[in-house]
């Protein structure tokens, strides 16, 4: 549990961070979100996640560009099975490729772009149910800690973002941030991100 739980997250905080320096607009309606509806004399809690509709679409789009377990966990074939004209022989061991199926390009519009928007006026969730959309994995297998991993992504990641104000470390730009990334147990940045916070005027 505490395996499956602490890398998974701070890899996914990791990539939102990345994403949003990448991306200073979509930084900016986060922040502009937050102190909307949180203000300036108050830190965010759990409570207030349902009311962050644009923070839930950062949170999504992260996971769907990056998740960080990308090939799920893997399967094995009951019974000589045909699938959408494959034949399965029994005991086949299956990898789903949740990463591929994020960027498909007939699923996703601009499927490379991080852009958290595709995600407000749609039903999407990562809850196993939406096929196209899978980091929590699905089914009888499907994430154990998703409720918590929901609740973590959005209070640590909201409250860096409501607390601070950041920019890139050293002399990285967005126009020279690495985004590559390293199949390890999770997919992560392949180089860490370094980013400065300071306090939020
Ligand atoms: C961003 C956060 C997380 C992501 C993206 C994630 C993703 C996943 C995925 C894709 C699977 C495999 C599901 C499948 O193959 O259908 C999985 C399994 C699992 N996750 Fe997570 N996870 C996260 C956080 C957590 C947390 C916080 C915990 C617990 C504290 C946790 C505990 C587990 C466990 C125990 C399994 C194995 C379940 C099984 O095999 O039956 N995960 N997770």
């Amino acid at each position: 549990m505490f395996f499956a739980g602490s890398e998974t997250t701070s890899t996914s905080i990791e990539w939102a961070m990345a994403e949003l320096l990448l991306n200073p607009e979509a930084m900016a309606k986060a922040k502009a979100e937050l102190t909307r509806s949180i203000g300036p004399n108050r830190r965010l809690e759990e409570t207030d996640i349902d009311n962050l509709p644009y923070l839930n679409a950062v949170v999504k789009e992260t996971l769907r560009l990056h998740p960080p377990v990308p090939l799920l966990v893997p399967r094995e074939a009951k019974n000589d099975t045909n699938f959408m004209g494959y034949s399965i022989p029994k005991n086949t061991k299956v990898l789903i490729n949740a990463w591929a199926i994020g960027r498909d390009p007939d699923a996703w519009d601009d499927p490379l772009c991080f852009k958290p928007e595709r995600f407000l006026a749609s039903k999407l969730d990562y809850k196993g149910q939406d096929f196209e959309y899978i980091p929590f994995g699905a089914g009888r297998r499907i994430c154990v800690g998703l409720a918590l991993a929901h609740r973590l992504l959005h209070v640590t990641l909201g409250s860096l973002i409501h607390e601070f104000e950041w920019k890139l470390g050293g002399q990285v730009t967005p126009e020279t941030l690495d985004m590559k990334e390293r199949l390890g147990i999770t997919s992560r940045k392949l180089e860490p991100l370094l980013a400065v916070p300071t306090k939020r005027n």
